[in-house]
């Protein structure tokens, strides 16, 4: 996507130094624009743990080439012993997005087929981080195809108003490699001018949709504001949402949907109101042995300086300030279960299905065995 006019990746191997990988730092935006250089696996893990880089699709991106890293620096003598320590490292980052294992399992495989030889191995892991990221862009480019056949529904029956969507969290471009997943069929949808409007939830603590989403539409020229996390439901009963439409972290076969804190309660208000829910996702986001989310999916639970304290620009520099009283204990779950009952549909790379076991296995036949 592109930022003031020059085309962005959120992630990618630097021009004229292959060994080392850069980053948008998401944790000085909307303010500050700013490029990192990655050149170590326990330096991405840092930028994975610590939001440099967030949401699913780029977490499973940065793993990729974290895996990519450590390889350049394994001893030789140990490489596969250091390999596996490496792997372990990056999974140990963020436990609720799926792609980060997603992405190492596959890192491992690639491992393996390289057998003893260390430089292929290398060359391998390398080419298969690049087709991690190119697959994450290309599978969000084709949410944004499915996707927008919903809005274009809805416009239809709208004469020239503009449609009128939720979103949660930041599930744009910047949680992904690129065109992100909620904001692929927005985008799309704004492409082909169709008249649109986005509520953007601010999603406390760590502020995505106020930084990021919010951020992301304003480059793209797409028409939006930001609301308190809790406004959603009293724009749903008063006419002002058509559709929501969130990402996911990590789904089961079956259709429950992890997603960022406060996502249940929006789709908990969008069934009370009628409004279509959508959860748009790749499948590298789908969790094939997993059956029930709200007992099963592991919901990260960060630090709870993040819940005490807000960061923003005090028209010079990023300040973090105490928000609770000093001694006012506070919990910080990151991401909730919308159980599949709630959700009126996947947006997937290969078409939209109903939230449920037979929905996607119409979609994945070949990921399940009986
Ligand atoms: O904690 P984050 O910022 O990594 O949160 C993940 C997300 O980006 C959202 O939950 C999003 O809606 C999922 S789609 C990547």
């Amino acid at each position: 996507m592109k930022v003031q006019g020059q085309h962005y990746r959120t992630i990618w191997l630097k021009a004229d130094d292959p060994t080392t990988v850069q980053i948008i730092d998401q944790r000085h935006l909307p303010h500050l624009f700013v490029i990192e250089d990655i050149r170590t696996v326990q330096e991405m893990a840092v930028a994975i743990r610590d939001m440099h880089v967030r949401g699913a699709g780029l977490i499973g991106a940065a793993a990729g080439f974290g895996m990519y890293l450590a390889a350049l620096a394994a001893p030789r003598d140990d490489f596969a012993a250091s390999m596996q320590a490496a792997s372990a490292h990056l999974r140990a980052t963020r436990p609720t997005a799926v792609n980060l294992e997603w992405a190492v399992s596959r890192q491992l495989q690639v491992l393996q087929s390289a057998g003893d030889d260390v430089e292929l191995a290398i060359a391998r892991l390398r080419q298969e981080a690049e087709a991690i990221a190119d697959e994450d862009a290309e599978f969000c480019r084709r949410i944004g195809e499915h996707g927008v056949s919903l809005i274009e529904a809805i416009a239809g029956r709208k004469n020239g108003e503009p449609v009128n969507i939720l979103t949660h969290c930041n599930a744009g471009w910047l949680a992904f490699v690129d065109y992100g997943t909620a904001t692929a069929p927005i985008y799309a949808a704004h492409d082909r001018g169709i008249p649109m409007h986005v509520w953007v939830d601010e999603t406390r603590p760590r502020n995505q949709g106020a930084r990021l989403t919010a951020w992301e539409l304003g480059q793209h020229g797409v028409s939006h504001h930001v609301i308190a996390d809790n406004v959603g439901g009293h724009l749903m009963q008063h006419g002002m949402v058509d559709l929501v439409i969130t990402g996911s972290d990590r789904t089961t076969y079956t259709g429950d949907v992890a997603n960022k804190i406060g996502t249940y309660l929006k789709a908990l208000a969008a069934r009370d109101n009628d409004i279509p829910f959508y959860v748009a996702l790749p499948s590298s986001t789908i969790d094939w042995q997993k059956r029930d989310g709200v007992h099963e999916i592991p919901i990260e639970q960060r630090d709870a300086t993040e819940v005490r304290t807000i960061r923003g620009w005090d028209g010079e520099q990023l300040r973090t300030v105490l928000l609770t009283p000093p001694h006012s204990p506070a919990v910080n779950y990151a991401f909730d279960v919308t159980p599949a009952r709630l959700v009126s549909g996947l947006i997937t790379e290969r078409g939209i299905c109903e939230a449920s076991e037979a929905g996607v296995r119409r979609l994945y036949p070949e990921k399940f065995t009986s």
